[in-house]
């Protein structure tokens, strides 16, 4: 057995191509994404709409790292027709459990690609009368420049590449990596695996 970190399964371990953002960077950045985010809502409360399933680290990281006092809603969108690739049609898997109307609301993503998903979802919120309705994305792609979303906090900007880890997954695996990295082209051709 090889000795990996936790989070690492072996096998995926030697399917990573390149380390993109190292866990140590993550942690940092959410801080001091944290930091801004309070300063921001301060006196104020903040509702987080986490979008599953690739927000949930963030989500767990963020909002132990916010002073603000907080509560947690969680949706569900699909956007991706293929396992890597952009369909651009937005469905409502699960929908939020209640009204967001006067809230201050803080949208979570894990990463920006197209920008299809989030403006799709922006408008979406923006109609049920949010008091103010901001983003946070931990990584954006160069490719979201093309769409008309405002992103108020973001992580990382990376490569235009297919990313996994920390909540990012290919086939719903490599979730739990605690870094965010490329796959070898033998991994992505092999197919998605445990
Ligand atoms: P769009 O193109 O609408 O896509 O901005 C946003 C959603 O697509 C997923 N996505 C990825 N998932 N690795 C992933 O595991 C990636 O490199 C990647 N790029 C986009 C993600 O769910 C995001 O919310
Ligand atoms: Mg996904």
């Amino acid at each position: 057995e090889e000795d990996t970190a936790p989070g690492v399964p072996p096998q995926q371990a030697a399917d990573i191509g390149e380390v993109l953002v190292t866990a140590d960077e993550i942690a940092e950045r959410i801080a001091a994404l944290a930091a801004k985010v309070d300063a921001d809502y301060a006196g104020r409360e903040l509702l987080l709409v986490g979008v599953l399933k690739g927000a949930v680290m963030v989500m767990a990281d963020l909002s132990r790292a916010l002073r603000t006092p907080l509560t947690m809603e969680f949706m569900a969108v699909s956007s991706y027709g293929s396992a890597t690739s952009s369909s651009g049609v937005v469905r409502i898997l699960k929908d939020l459990d209640r009204s967001i109307e006067g809230r201050d609301v803080l949208v979570v993503e894990d990463i920006i690609d197209s920008g299809l998903t989030l403006s799709w979802l922006l408008k979406n919120l923006r109609s049920r009368n949010p008091a103010s309705l901001e983003v946070l994305a931990l990584f954006r792609k160069p490719e979201a420049i093309t769409v008309d979303v405002d992103v108020r906090y973001v992580g990382f900007d990376i490569p235009s590449a297919f990313v996994v880890g920390y909540g990012l997954d290919y086939g719903e695996h490599y979730r739990t990596l605690p870094f965010v990295g490329t796959l070898t082209p033998e991994a992505i051709a092999r197919g998605p695996r445990p």
